[in-house]
This record gives structure tokens, sequence and C-alpha cells, in this order.
């Protein structure tokens, strides 16, 4: 399973042209797969089965190659880089099984969501055994920093969501409230992943650039994955698209367009959002694009990850901090 889901995630890479960043850490990516592997131990028959089907699946991996690059970047020889990786995929995997009981969302990894085959209640339960195992792995790093940048990640991602819930249905959304949520809900995570590198080395010079790349880097992920759930196609991205306009969640893409339609448009837009569904997708799709809001996300996306870019300037050269430049680039570039 192992050697598939590098393969999985190599061919990913490939497609977009970052394969060269996979293989500059592809001898310690090995090395977090087996953590990751290792640290599924469980008596408990459907724990490891859950666990091992979503992270079996593949995923790009991007969280934990932004801990190991940022840590090589800012100088750092020892191991507990790999041990950081592995602890935030885990993070990041618990959300994912969480999240997809909330969205009610059926395709994750180009496979049956995990609560489609099991239910709500084991993957959510599952997720709290993955969240609770990494705070489990953290002990070995023993470093009350590390400690610190990761419980407070963790509960902001839980704030955001909570935020996120409050949003739904509600058409109003501003943008400044978007921007909250997915700061909350996506960029925390980056931030605290790239931030790591510098904290795990003892640069703390360094922690703050790398913690404000991971953020902005993070936004545009999050920008570029809304304008995907409009744009791409479901075997591609390996998700269902029009997920967020079936749960009634208005993102920037539709934020935007909300502003530049006239009256009759924006209370069609309106009754959308308030009531959910799929049925009115592709015309939604339609004034998306003919708006312009799909373009200004787009921008906006870019934008962001031209300021996480900024925010690293100063780090010294290397094949590392040029392999985070890229994945700046990747983060928007991306097709799924
Ligand atoms: C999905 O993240 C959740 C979001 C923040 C949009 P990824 O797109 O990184 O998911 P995987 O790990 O590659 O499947
Ligand atoms: C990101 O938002 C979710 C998390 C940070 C867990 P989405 O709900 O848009 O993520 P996807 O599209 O389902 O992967
Ligand atoms: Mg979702
Ligand atoms: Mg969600
Ligand atoms: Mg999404």
């Amino acid at each position: 399973m192992e050697q598939a889901s590098l393969h999985a995630s190599m061919t990913a890479h490939e497609a977009q042209g970052i394969d060269h960043v996979f293989e500059l850490c592809a001898n310690e990516m090995a090395a977090v797969d087996q953590l990751i592997r290792d640290s599924l131990d469980s008596n408990v028959v459907l724990i490891r089965q859950i666990a091992e089907y979503i992270i079996g699946s593949g995923g790009k991996r991007l969280r934990p190659m932004l801990v190991l690059l940022a840590a090589r970047a800012c100088g750092y020889r020892g191991n507990h880089h790999v041990t950081l990786a592995a602890i935030i995929e885990f993070i990041h995997t618990a959300t994912l099984l969480h999240d997809d009981v909330v969205d009610e969302s059926e395709l994750r990894r180009g496979q049956d969501s995990a609560h489609a085959v099991w239910g709500n209640a084991a993957s959510v339960l599952v997720g709290d055994f993955l969240y609770s195992r990494s705070f489990q792995m953290m002990v070995a790093v023993d470093s009350m920093r590390v400690m610190e940048v990761l419980s407070n990640a963790t509960n902001t991602i839980a704030e955001g969501e909570v935020e996120q819930l409050l949003n739904m249905h509600d058409p109003e959304v501003t943008e400044a409230s978007y921007f909250s949520v997915i700061e909350k809900k996506t960029a925390k995570l980056f931030e605290a992943a790239c931030q790591l590198g510098a904290v795990v080395t003892g640069r703390a010079d360094l922690e703050t650039g790398l913690a404000t790349f991971g953020r902005e880097l993070g936004v545009a992920f999050q920008v570029a994955d809304d304008v995907l759930d409009y744009t791409a196609d479901a075997d591609t991205l390996g998700k269902n698209v029009g997920d967020d306009l079936a749960e009634g969640k208005p993102t920037l893409p539709l934020i935007l367009t909300r502003q530049y339609v006239g009256e009759e448009q924006r209370s069609m837009i309106d009754e959308i959002i308030r009531k959910g569904g799929r049925d009115r997708i592709e015309q939604m799709v339609h004034l998306i694009r003919s708006s312009g809001g799909l373009e200004d996300s787009k921008a906006v996306a870019r934008k962001r990850s031209a300021a996480a870019r900024e925010s690293i300037a100063s780090l010294p050269e290397s094949a590392w901090k040029d392999a985070l430049l890229d994945l700046a680039d990747y983060s928007v570039s991306r097709n799924h």
C-alpha cells in the first residue's frame, strides 16, 4: 500500500510539474509514510481499516512536504521534522474525515468517502482517534513550543469550522467573514506546518517569515479549492464538484458574483444559497464565469500566493527554498 500511495502522489505531482519537489524530499517522505503507517497501530480493527482506507488513497501530501522543506530550508539536520510531518498529515486526515461528514460529501481522493462506507459515527470517532494519536506522537518531540503551535492550530481549525457552520445558507456572508473562516479552517495548519520548520531548527528569527508563508499559501490554496469546486471535473479532482453550492456555502466566487450582478440575479443567488441543492449548479457556474467572479477569485489566489513567496525572500537561498516557492505556485495552478 505504501508503494501504491507513493506512486499515486508522484503521478499527481508530475501532472502539475512539481515532480522535482517530490523527488527532492522523496527519501524523507518515504520515512514520513512509514511513520504514518506504524502510528496507525490499534487493536481495534475498524480503526485500522478506516485510517488505512483514507491514508492509503493518497492525497497530495502537501502539508508534510512543507514541514520537511521548511525545516531543511532553515538548515535542520535532525529527525524530528519527519515526526512533525507525520503529525501534520494525521491532523489533516482527521479534519478530512470530519469534514466529509459535515459537508455530506460522498467522494474523497477518488473513492467513496469514509462515511459513505462506514457511516458518520465511525468516521467522526476515527477522526478523533487520529487527532489524539497525533498528540501522542508530539510527546516524542518533547518540545513545549511545538506543543503550543500544534494545540493552537487544531483549536483554531475547529473554531473555523464552527464559524463556517454559522455562515451556512446565509447570502449576506461578507468577504471579511469568508477570509476569517478560511484563515482558521485551512491556512492555520499550513501556517503551523511551515512555522514548525523554524521551531524545530531553533531559528526563532525565521519563524515569522515561514509562518506568514504558510498562512498566505493556505489562503491561496483554499480560494483555489473553492474555485475548483465550481470548475473542476470529479475524475480529476477526486471529489464531487458543486458540493459547496449544494450545502448552501457561500465561497469567494459566489460572494464576488453576488456583488457584481444586478438585483434580479442577486435574488436568484440568495434563493439558491438559502435552499442549497444541485439543480441550479450549471446556471451558477455560467453566472460566476460571465460576471467575472471566477476570474477575480483566481486573481485573489494568485495575489496571496505571491505574498507567500514574498514573505520568505530573506530566507537563505537553497534548493529547499526554491521548492517552497514552487509549492506556493502549485497551490494555485493545481487542477486537483
Ligand atoms: C483538502 O486538502 C482540504 C482543503 C483544505 C481544501 P487537500 O487538497 O490538500 O487534500 P489531499 O490531502 O490532497 O487529499
Ligand atoms: C476545507 O474546506 C476543509 C478543511 C480544512 C478540513 P472544504 O470543505 O472545501 O474541503 P474539501 O473541498 O471538502 O476538501
Ligand atoms: Mg468539504
Ligand atoms: Mg468543509
Ligand atoms: Mg472544497
